[in-house]
């Protein structure tokens, strides 16, 4: 793997302005964070550079503002959030740059925490604008990046300052960085990875690069019907991309050429409607009567994936097998997490997890803490295994 600056080698900070872009784009409902696990992620970082008597000035965004501030936006509930997770103060200044933000840094002492506002309430944040990069620098000695799941974003704060100040990667990012590469960058083989999730146009770039880097790929979810309906089989009502049946045959095509295996469903689970609790039947994939949806892979679907999961030394998992949201439609993306969480835990397997939704089914079927490593970015994530360059990644090799 690349080397990457990390706070081994960030050096004295004792009394250093050190601005610490983190990744504090969590579930909010009435102004309270239903989900911190995005805190507790970037909580490390925090606490060892304010440990070292750093001056820790927080940037982040949250949501997609349009144009300019958006109250319903403001970093402010989350600042309370983090000094919660921390178990430390952590002010908060209304404004990322400018006066307000210089006032609240030149005011901090030592090892104090501070939340700068939303960067996003500047389009030149988005813009990456030097001269934003400037405004945001000048609270600034020294950056650190823990915010894998925005480092796909080249914007001021997860880019540009980076080549402003001296750069490194936080804790969070480094262990990402190192799952990652345990993953799917220099794994042990063999590899084998389940992608599921409702659509094949979502995961096209995705599917192609992993049919080159992994010995088997299993797909699952609603994407699979595209491949089975690509095949000449019937579907019945299923969601399916008919008009991507070209991209579905090449993809087997390149996996063919490449020796990867696919493994498409050979059962599916099958209801006439899409709701909790829906009337189902177990059939063969090729028998899905003609008014019924694939719900769910099926029994003898989840076995061969087990199975293969058992010859696996190395597994990455990005999207649900099945309506995983609605039971009794979870049972295979359940069965086969569990089953990978054991191997993970008897020490067979890696088990590198991924994608918003992903994160959801693991934590659904209880075994999020026993993979190997769990990313909480969706957008970056994707990214990262379609082969990409992530542009806030990028700029931290040393
Ligand atoms: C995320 O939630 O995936 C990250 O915070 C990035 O957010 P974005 O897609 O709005 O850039």
């Amino acid at each position: 793997m690349a080397a990457f600056k990390t706070l081994d080698t960030i050096g004295n900070v004792s009394g250093k302005r050190v601005l610490v872009r983190v990744d504090l784009n969590v579930p909010v409902s009435d102004g309270k964070v239903t989900d911190a696990t995005r805190i507790e992620r970037v909580a490390p970082t925090i606490t060892e550079l304010a440990g070292k008597g750093a001056k820790v000035i927080l940037l982040a965004h949250f949501g997609r503002p349009k144009e300019g501030p958006d109250p319903a936006l403001s970093l402010a509930p989350i600042a309370t959030a983090t000094a919660e997770v921390i178990g430390r103060p952590v002010g908060f200044a209304a404004n990322c740059i400018g006066e307000k933000a210089a006032a609240a840094v030149g005011a901090m002492k030592d090892g104090d925490i501070l939340l700068l506002e939303n960067t996003r309430f500047y389009k030149a944040e988005e813009k990456n604008d030097p001269a934003f990069v400037e405004q945001l620098a000048a609270n600034g000695d020294i950056f650190v990046n823990d915010a894998f799941s925005a480092a796909h974003r080249a914007h001021a704060s997860t880019e540009g300052l980076a080549h402003k100040l001296p750069a490194f990667a936080g804790r969070t990012m480094q262990a990402e960085l190192e799952a990652l590469e345990k993953g799917l960058g220099n794994p042990v083989k063999p590899v084998v990875a389940i992608v599921g999730g409702a659509k094949v146009s979502s995961k096209i770039d995705l599917l192609m690069n992993l049919v080159k880097k992994v010995d088997a790929l299993v797909i699952g979810g609603g994407m699979a019907n595209t491949f089975i309906a690509a095949r000449g089989t019937d579907v019945g009502k299923s969601l399916c991309e008919h008009d991507l049946a070209p991209t579905a045959k090449q993809i087997m095509i390149e996996a063919a050429q490449a020796g990867c295996a696919i493994i498409l469903p050979s059962d599916g689970v099958v209801a006439r409607e899409f709701k909790a609790g829906a009337a189902n039947e177990v059939v063969a994939i090729d028998a899905v009567p003609a008014d019924a949806m694939i719900l769910d892979v099926g029994p003898k679907t989840v076995a061969t994936v087990n199975d293969w999961i058992d010859r696996a030394a190395t597994l990455v998992w990005n999207g649900p097998l099945g309506a995983f949201e609605i039971e009794p439609f979870d049972k295979a993306t359940v069965a086969t997490a569990q089953h990978a969480a054991a191997r993970t835990k008897a020490g067979k397997l890696v088990s590198v997890a991924g994608g918003g939704d992903t994160v959801a089914a693991l934590n659904h079927a209880g075994v999020a803490d026993d993979f190997s490593y769990v990313s909480t970015a969706g957008g970056a994530f994707l990214e990262w295994m379609e082969g990409k360059e992530l542009p806030g990644v990028e700029v931290l090799k040393a």
